[in-house]
């Protein structure tokens, strides 16, 4: 029988950090420009430029607004145009107002030091917890733990953890791993390394997994999931509408109706719908209704079921049935202006959705 003791506690795994730490110093990234330095002025800027950048990315810009902004002091007097300006092609611009604010307040709160704890740290404006960690780690050498989205996908793949990450529930089993797998020592090595590893080895497609120092441990690696881990954000339940068209034909004419500038198909011609000529809750589909339907456009001569439908839109899915209803008489519409008669022959350049369309041009071939 297996032993309790024998299963790897996350506590327990020391041999996760030593591991890592050896690979970061033998592998790992050491000349990149925010490194080699405690400064928490630079580390600060490079953490928040790394936010949702890639390092590639963010080296020029580092570099240009260093050379004009040389301290939290220069930063927090400079006008945020300017700040902006240095930031300009960046992206994510909230990071660089957050940026501007958090020097001020390092300047008005802190005499212009910036805080060594992660809880003070995180306090500051664009200083979530896994920066302040980072910051903390890099300029002060404290002992916090990170977890960005590379140091997520990492853990789920290592430790199999399924479930969506962005998941509130999922998050805190994350930050539970991170926490404990921090080294006593080498603080910073650890958390370059985990960040070197989500970046250059266990990158979310084609992970180079033959260069990986877990990969005896991961269990993504063990059971051929590192496709499928972390699991992607889980997709919503398309919501389901229906609604009864009426194709009313007279002469080889169809009725159309301009649809309402809002909405769906805003301002497209379109077939009427049962709802709109219809009081609610009455829509149901027999000879009496369709005549009642039809009160202002004619008499009904003869109504049959056309084969249902489907279109998609982005937020939900729509069941169309389409009741074709011939016209004996037509009634004059003055009274309804977005109503109108249009010949089937023109139905190919009219300003119609595609599905529908789609119908009528079936319809005119019949
Ligand atoms: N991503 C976030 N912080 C980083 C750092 N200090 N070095 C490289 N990539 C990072």
């Amino acid at each position: 029988m297996k032993r309790v003791l024998d299963t790897p506690s996350i506590a327990g795994d020391k041999t996760f950090s030593a591991d890592l730490i050896a690979w970061q110093k033998k592998h790992g990234r050491h000349q990149l420009p925010w490194q080699n330095t405690r400064d928490p002025y630079r580390i600060w800027l490079s953490e928040i430029m790394l936010q949702q950048t890639q390092v590639t990315a963010v080296i020029p810009y580092y570099l240009r607004f260093l050379s004009r902004f040389d301290s939290v002091s220069a930063l927090a007097h400079a006008p945020v145009e300017e700040v902006m300006a240095h930031w300009s092609g960046l992206g994510y611009y909230t990071r660089a107002r957050n940026l501007h604010r958090c020097a001020q307040q390092i300047m008005t709160q802190h005499g212009g030091v910036f805080p060594s704890d992660p809880e003070q740290l995180v306090q500051l404006p664009g200083i979530g917890r896994s920066t302040a960690a980072a910051i903390a780690a890099f300029a002060f050498g404290a002992r916090a733990a990170i977890l960005d989205g590379n140091v997520k996908r990492v853990f789920c793949r290592v430790f199999g953890i399924e479930g969506y990450p962005g998941e509130k529930r999922i998050e805190n089993i994350l930050w539970e791993r991170a926490e404990s797998l921090m080294p006593a020592r080498s603080v910073e090595a650890y958390t370059q390394g985990l960040m070197d590893l989500g970046a250059t080895v266990c990158v979310r497609s084609r992970p180079l997994c033959m260069q990986c120092p877990m990969q005896s441990r991961c269990i993504a690696n063990a059971t051929g999931r590192t496709v499928n881990l972390p699991a992607r954000k889980p997709k919503k339940a398309i919501p389901e509408k229906s609604t009864v068209m009426l194709v009313v034909i007279h002469k080889g004419a169809v009725l159309l109706e301009q649809r309402p500038a809002q909405g769906i198909w805003g301002g497209l011609l379109s077939l009427p719908e049962l709802s709109r000529v219809m009081p609610l809750g009455s829509d149901t589909i027999s000879r009496r209704s369709m005549q009642r339907a039809l009160r202002d456009f004619g008499e009904l001569d003869t109504w049959e079921l056309l084969p249902t439908f489907s279109h998609g839109f982005t937020h939900y899915k729509l069941h169309i049935q389409p009741v074709y209803l011939s016209v004996k008489k037509r009634t004059t519409l003055a009274a309804q202006a977005e109503f109108s008669w249009v010949s089937l022959q023109d139905i190919a350049n009219a300003a119609l959705p595609a599905p529908v369309k789609k119908l009528l041009l079936k319809l005119e071939m019949i």
